[in-house]
């Protein structure tokens, strides 16, 4: 580590203007940034460890968990019936396709606006030489506080109700991720099956911002009668595999064990990261781009794992500063946590 920070600090202070030194730099940046993350997570990965243990989970958390539904189910908020049907589903299936025109949620106008604008803006940043080698350009901070109407769609209470109705429990509302995934096929990061590791359940609901064909990333995930099988063969491993990897594991069921979410622009789809397998498949002649919000229960089973907005506190407060004091609640989930939990640096990888 120590003779990484010199050899870096000596090309910041003798910096010389060609392309080898410059490769060089990016390496040796890329490999501090490697390691620098890995120790800040060493806390949260002990503490994992040790709440991953059976013992940990049947004597102690399992119990607190059963507790905490039991505690809140009749302050569940009433659904309507179509509202209701969503829930179900979910539940039989750990997904519910539907779409904005359906859903009909109030400001969906500005949202779909305020994401356009998103969307042209990362298409320029897209095309700039430094991200020539990424398979993704995320929208940034800044881009979410200039766009704020995004942030506030993923509060809206017919969505915090769903997801409070299936989560059995308080909401936290984890904020979103504007992606824009490029059509170079690679099979790479959230581009390979895995499940989310934040809570026991959460749900993502991830809005299409183009029309998905099979060649352009439609969103996959698992049916559960192969996701069964194979989460209790991973069930706290959080092991990415490779579609050749998954389809060794689902022999002669392949086709009608994954679900393949072609759609149009505006696509809606109601998930359960935590407990289902899940890809974006990799786009091969068309970019895809789409919004994903991220909503588990107020107190998540891994808090150490959320948090993957990067909103800083600031942040929120400036994005929440109109919110009710129900939607504040969902917000500002991780000023419930325990005095120890909110101790804990979250980890970076
Ligand atoms: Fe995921």
């Amino acid at each position: 580590m120590f003779k990484l920070f010199k050899l870096q600090s000596f090309f910041l202070q003798n910096p010389a203007p060609n392309s080898k030194n410059m490769n060089v730099l990016a390496a040796l940046n890329d490999s501090y940034d490697w390691w620098s993350k890995r120790i800040s997570s060493l806390p949260a990965k002990a503490i994992w460890n040790i709440s991953k243990s059976a013992f940990v989970e049947r004597n102690i958390l399992y119990p607190r968990y059963q507790k905490y539904i039991q505690q809140h189910k009749n302050r569940l908020p009433k659904l309507s019936a179509a509202d209701t049907a969503i829930v179900e589903d979910i539940r039989q299936t750990g997904i519910h396709v539907s779409s904005l025109k359906a859903l009909n949620i109030p400001h969906t106008e500005e949202f779909l606006a305020a994401s356009e604008a998103v969307f042209q803006a990362l298409a320029e940043r897209a095309a700039l030489p430094e991200h020539g080698s990424k398979h993704e350009v995320l929208a940034n901070t800044a881009q979410l506080l200039q766009h704020e109407e995004i942030f506030q769609w993923g509060l809206s209470g017919k969505l915090l109700n769903i997801v409070e109705n299936y989560l059995q429990l308080p909401v936290g509302y984890d904020g979103l991720q504007l992606v824009r995934s490029h059509a170079d096929g690679r099979e790479i990061g959230v581009r390979t099956w895995h499940k989310d590791r934040e809570d026991r359940r959460m749900l993502k609901v991830c809005v299409y911002l183009n029309d998905v064909q099979m060649e352009g990333g439609p969103f996959e995930c698992l049916q559960p009668m192969v996701n069964t099988p194979i989460y209790g063969l991973f069930q706290y491993q959080y092991k990415l595999l490779s579609d050749k990897e998954l389809k060794s594991l689902l022999p002669g069921t392949e086709a009608e064990g994954i679900r393949t979410l072609v759609g149009s622009m505006g696509t809606v789809i109601f998930v359960d990261t935590a407990l289902y397998y899940h890809r974006g498949k990799p786009p091969t002649q068309h970019h895809r781009t789409a919004v994903f919000f991220s909503y588990f229960s107020r107190r998540p089973r891994n808090p150490y794992f959320c948090q993957r907005s990067h909103l800083s506190r600031s942040d929120l407060d400036y994005l929440a500063r109109n919110a009710s004091a129900e939607e504040r609640d969902c917000v500002y989930w991780f000023d419930q946590l325990p005095w120890l939990a909110k101790q804990m640096p979250k980890s970076q990888n």
